[in-house]
């Protein structure tokens, strides 16, 4: 490793959608994101249905700590739980500083056939990032 480099990192989170969340916060989140995503090279994808929000981030670790920490404290959501916290030598997610994954407009795929639909609770470390790459392959084919 070069010791004079700033170490990357993947963190992968979900939450629960607060009640009161409009549809044109998604926008707003979405907006804000990319602003301040390409300011700190963080890049990622965030997946929404009505219910939870899934989100991974990579990037110099103390970016994506510091941003980390203003997400669990948005009010637009609640219960952030961490999935995976891993360093990393590539990013795996860098094709947009944040896009977002609106279900059920993504058609299921395996993961949906085994958890029976976009459960975050439930998946594992391994099938959440199995997902986010279908996600991505999905989205970079409909763009
Ligand atoms: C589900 C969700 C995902 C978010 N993702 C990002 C993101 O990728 N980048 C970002 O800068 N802010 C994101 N935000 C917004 C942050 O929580 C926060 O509002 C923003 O970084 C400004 O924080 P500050 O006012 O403490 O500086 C997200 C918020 C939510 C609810």
């Amino acid at each position: 490793m070069d010791a004079s480099k700033p170490r990357l990192c993947r963190l992968i989170y979900f939450s629960s959608v607060s009640s009161h969340l409009q549809e044109s916060d998604l926008d707003d989140i979405l907006a804000e994101s990319i602003k301040r995503n390409e300011r700190d090279g963080i890049t990622g994808l965030l997946a929404y249905d009505q219910f939870n929000f899934m989100q991974v981030l990579e990037g110099e670790e103390e970016a994506v700590n510091r941003l980390y920490l203003g997400i669990t404290a948005d009010p637009r959501h609640q219960d952030v739980r961490l999935i995976q916290y891993e360093q990393i030598d590539h990013r795996q997610f860098d094709d947009w500083a944040m896009a977002l994954a609106k279900l059920p407009e993504v058609p299921g795929n395996y993961i949906n056939k085994l958890y029976g639909g976009f459960k975050p609770q439930l998946f594992s470390t391994r099938d959440a990032l199995i997902y986010f790459n279908f996600l991505r392959n999905y989205l970079k084919r409909a763009a």
